[in-house]
Order: structure tokens, then sequence, then C-alpha cells
């Protein structure tokens, strides 16, 4: 094996004894080495399936979305159970969501987080009742409000004190009576990413734990509303209980102060389960950290000398993101060497791998210093390994799909790539930068894929262009948005 210095490697990354494997604990329960050597999902090939779709193609393993769903959903059911109560489950679906998904989720049973109205009306188009489902967002318009209240949706999480008023106008309008929550920011600074913990102090979530009092009054106030409970969100990728538990303490607290005011049904713990993205991750079990919350929820409730309240959570990339592999095509590749020796002397060298697609796709490495393991996914090699980034093809240089792997030194042009754990957070948050079409999602099982998404064409890129289309035949006036109003 060629020595490396260790200066372009960060300190957890080591070249894997075997650079061909496919470890479970990052790529989907299928995923699989076929005989000649080729990485196969769902009992189909990367080749197969780049020839049928193209690249890049996001990949999901839909047996394993269904084993992780059904393995988490037990996990925080068991966990509330034995505390002696139970746990509603929502999807968070801004992980990843599209229609042909929903009965997946439908069928086991669980409910559906939305935070817009285009997830609600993928949520409901996907065929899940609307009293399974629960809207977020820290503001949400008149018209999603409206659309909501009128499909009948289960829950509203209210988020500001505005939003009390808004909701309420809008219920009475339809002379309905609308259930809400009222999310509160507990102050606790869950262990991730700045960007990803939404507890703490300095953002924009939430209502803070002392003004939450005076809002919950005027919500049982209004005849228009029904106060179901409180509701937190402490962060997402999150491996520590701790937060989780600190901010479910501070909750309870309020919940059992509240209760003074009258009964409250639920309590809303929210989502942030963290995943295996790298080989040298370890992320606890979700039935462990769930665990530590609804032990810290007894020991509260009975220090508060109060009743278990009934809970719900919403996991979303505990779900989907180890059921989802980006495929990509390679196209150049060089062999980049530092000025600057590494620690034993000698010149240090990074093969940037580039492929089509980038951050387009996949822009959670740009946005939140993400780390991704790669493989060479059409062949087995025996080359040594070769310390890689692959990048996308786009104009920018933090366009980086996999900060830190390893590749077999021979990756050449035209090998394909799979990257693991892109179920979550990446089709969903993917864009046109540079004039870049979405790629397709298709589901894979049993030999079988299914178009989910449809990639993007030229045509679709260029159906918003309104002197385009002016020019070209189609065109419109006006523009439509998402449920703006
Ligand atoms: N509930 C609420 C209110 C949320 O805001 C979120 C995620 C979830 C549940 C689900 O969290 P999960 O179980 O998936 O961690 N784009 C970022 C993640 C943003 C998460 C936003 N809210 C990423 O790519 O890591």
């Amino acid at each position: 094996m060629a020595k490396h210095s260790t200066q372009l490697a960060p300190d957890w990354l080591k070249a894997p004894a075997d650079l061909n494997a496919i470890s479970t604990k990052v790529w989907p329960a299928t995923a699989h080495r076929d005989s000649a050597g080729e990485l196969s999902i769902g009992g189909l090939t990367v080749d197969e399936l780049a020839n049928q779709f193209g690249t890049p193609l996001y990949v999901i393993d839909e047996q394993d979305f269904r084993n992780r769903a059904t393995a988490v959903k037990l996990a925080l059911t068991d966990a509330a159970a034995r505390i002696g109560t139970t746990a509603k489950v929502y999807y968070a679906s801004k992980a990843f969501l599209c229609t042909g998904i929903v009965p997946w989720v439908d069928e086991l049973g669980m409910s559906i987080d939305v935070s817009t109205s285009g997830e609600l009306a993928a949520a409901l188009a996907g065929g899940i009742p609307a009293e399974r489902i629960g809207l977020h967002g820290n503001n949400k318009s008149p018209g999603e409000i409206g659309r909501a209240i009128s499909a009948g949706v289960g829950a509203i999480v209210i988020d500001s004190d505005i939003e009390i008023e808004r909701i309420a106008s809008i219920a009475a309008a339809m002379d309905k009576v609308q259930p809400v929550r009222l999310r509160v920011s507990t102050g606790v600074h869950a262990d991730t990413h700045d960007f990803l913990a939404t507890a703490r102090e300095d953002q924009k979530f939430g209502i803070p734990l002392a003004e939450a009092p005076a809002l919950v009054a005027k919500i049982r106030a209004d005849r228009h509303l029904k106060f179901l409970g409180l509701h937190q969100h402490v962060g997402s990728q999150i491996y520590s209980a701790d937060g989780f538990v600190a901010s479910t303490r501070r909750l309870i607290e309020l919940h059992a102060q509240l209760l003074a005011g009258g009964d409250i049904p639920e309590l809303n713990l929210g989502g942030g389960f963290g995943i295996n993205y790298k080989l040298a991750d370890d992320a606890p079990a979700v039935s462990k950290t769930a665990n530590a919350i609804t032990d810290a929820v007894a020991a509260e409730c009975q220090r508060l000398g109060i009743k278990v309240p009934a809970l719900a959570f919403e996991p979303g990339r505990a779900i989907v993101g180890n059921s989802g592999v980006t495929i990509y095509n390679v196209g150049t590749i060089k062999d980049v060497t530092l000025s600057d020796a590494g620690e034993d002397g000698k010149p240090q060298t990074r093969k940037y791998v580039s492929v089509d697609g980038g951050m387009s796709d996949n822009i959670r490495t740009a946005l939140y210093e993400a780390e991704y393991h790669v493989v060479l996914a059409s062949r087995v090699s025996s080359a040594a390994p070769a310390l890689s980034r692959v990048v996308g093809k786009h104009c920018e240089s933090g366009d980086i799909v996999v900060r830190h792997d390893y590749l077999p030194a021979d990756v050449a042009p035209n090998d394909l790539l799979a990257v693991a754990a892109t179920g979550a957070y990446c089709h969903s948050m993917a864009n046109n930068y540079n004039w870049i079409a979405r790629p397709p999602v298709v589901s894979v099982r049993d030999g079988k894929a299914q178009l989910l998404v449809r990639g993007e064409t030229e045509a679709d890129l260029f159906a918003r262009d309104v002197a385009y289309r002016a020019k070209h035949g189609g065109a419109r006036t006006g523009s439509v948005r998402n449920e703006k109003d």
C-alpha cells in the first residue's frame, strides 16, 4: 500500500483494507458486489441503472426504506411504551418527498410532517389522510395555512405570536377548529453543525420558553384553535442524546406548568437522529437515543408529579438517509500536487475526480462541510488507494461531492462511482445552478426499477424562461408560484 501523508487526509480517514468493500454501515441493505464485482442495489447493477436512466442518478432502495422506517417507528414506539405511553411517528418529508413514497409511509401507519404548501400538496396527492399530516414552518403564508386547514390537517405547529391570530382567523372564516402545537425554543445548543442546531437561542425557530405561557393562554382562549401541546426540534444529524435530553427536560417543565390551565394531550419532541455518512461514523441506534429521551420524560414527569403525555417524533434522515445512493459517471481526473510537502517531506497529491453532477444534486458538502463515502461502483479494482476528492462540474471550487475518501488509483473516465447515504436532503435540496437539470430518482426492489421522479430536461429549464417562450412559442404572461398568498 502506498504510504501517504496524513496532512491532506483528516485524522478520521483511514485507507480501507479493501477498497471494494460495501459496508452495511453506510450502504442500503440490498447493496452488494455481484459476481462480476459490480455494485448492485435492489437486484439491479449500477450499469443497468445508468444505462436505463442515465447519470447522475438518485437510487432509493425501497426495501431498505421500508425496513428503516419500520425499525425507527418501532424504536420510538417501544421507547414510549417502556414509560407507559404512546408515540406518533411523523416522517419528516423535507428529507425526501415525492408522491410515490407516500404510500410506503402510509402503509406503515406513520404520519407525515410537511413544512410548505408544496410538501402538503405532495403528501395529499400521495394519498395519506390529511389528519395524519402535520404542518410546520416559521413563516407559513395565509394561503398555506388556509390550504392546510381546509384539507383538514391533524396539526399545525405555531412558530410565532403572529401566527396565532393568523391561523385562528382563517379557521374562523372556515368555521373550523384547528388543532395546533406551539414550537418552543429551549435554548439548548445541540452538538451538530450550527446550521442544523434549531433550539439554540440565536436562530429563527420557535418561541422562547419564558414567552410560551402567555401564548398558550392566547391559543386556549380562542375557540377556533385546539391546543395539542408543545413542540421542539433541537436540530438535525445529532449523535449525542445529551442535547435531546436537556431540551426535553426543559420542555416537560413548561408542559407541567401549563397543565394548570387545562389538559395537554401530546408532546412533540421532533426529529434529528443522526446517521452514518462515512465509514468512520458510529451513529447510535435510534432506540438508544429514544430510550434516553423517554427515560428523561418519565423521570421529569415523576419528579413533577404529572401524567406522562402521549409523545410524537419527526424523524426524516434516520429513515431515508442510508436508503439512497447517487450514481455518477467519471468525466475528467487530475492528480493535483501541492507545493507544500507533507509531514514526511514528500510532495502531497490529491486525485480530483470530476463527475457529471455536483452541488446541484448534493449541496450538503458545500453547505455543512458534510462528508460522504464513495466507491468505484462499475468494477472492482486491485489498484492502490489514492486520496481522492470527488468534485462536480459547476463553476465553483467549493463544488465538492465527497471531500475526503480513497478511490482506487486506476479510477478512469467512464467509470461509475456510487456515493452512499444520499437519500436525505440531496434530491430535496437539488437546484439548477449553472443550468444543470436535476437528476431522476428511481426506486429499486427485487430486480425492478421504478422511476419516481423523472430527470429534468433542457426543455424544463427553458419552460420558465419567458423571453425564450415568447420567441419560440408557449409564452406565458404573469407568474405562478407555490401558493403565494
Ligand atoms: N422536524 C422538524 C421541525 C424539522 O425542522 C426537521 C428538519 C425534522 C423534523 C427532521 O429532522 P431529521 O430527523 O431529518 O434530522 N438540510 C439539512 C437538514 C435540515 C433539517 C431541517 N429540519 C441537512 O441536509 O442536513
